[in-house]
């Protein structure tokens, strides 16, 4: 991997995500939160990047710690889940920020209930990754250490 000024990137987990491993196991994985979280540091320190997560079920809990990424982190990984949906409030805080973003999805929203085929949210963001389940925080990663290197 080329040497990177990627240092810091922030995974946000929107509502309910703190139930994974027992929320709707068929649609989102057996895996926990906190094992996916683990996996997740594990792998931006393979990839010479500092991980840190959050995870909030309140909408101005979400925008307050994007509002901090702003000054702390040089990416941004987020899963807004349902707020996916509904918030103009997360998607203008993403707005905001000039880091790359990227939005995903533990499920294929696209082939699901019509109501989660708009994303608020992805126009805001760098790029999106959905149905590839917890791979898809992984290759966030990857995809952000890369853009980094590619650009410098
Ligand atoms: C989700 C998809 C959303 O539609 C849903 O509300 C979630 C999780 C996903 O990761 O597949 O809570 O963002």
């Amino acid at each position: 991997m080329p040497p990177t000024t990627m240092k810091r990137i922030l995974v946000i987990h929107g509502p309910n995500l703190n139930r994974l491993g027992r929320r709707e196991p068929e649609i989102y994985g057996h895996h926990t939160l906190e094992a996916i979280d683990a996996e997740i540091i594990q792998a931006g320190e393979a990839l010479g990047v500092i991980v840190q997560t959050f995870q909030s079920n309140h909408e101005g809990e979400l925008v307050d710690r994007i509002q901090q990424a702003a000054e702390e982190v040089d990416g941004l990984v987020i899963n807004p889940a349902a707020y996916t949906h509904t918030s103009v409030a997360l998607r203008d805080a993403l707005q905001m920020l000039d880091i790359p973003v990227i939005e995903v999805h533990l499920s294929n929203i696209y082939r699901r209930e019509s109501f989660r085929h708009h994303s608020m949210t992805a126009a805001a963001a760098t790029g999106q990754i959905a149905g590839l389940g917890k791979n898809g925080y992984l290759l966030a990663l990857e995809a952000l250490v890369r853009m980094d290197a590619d650009a410098s």
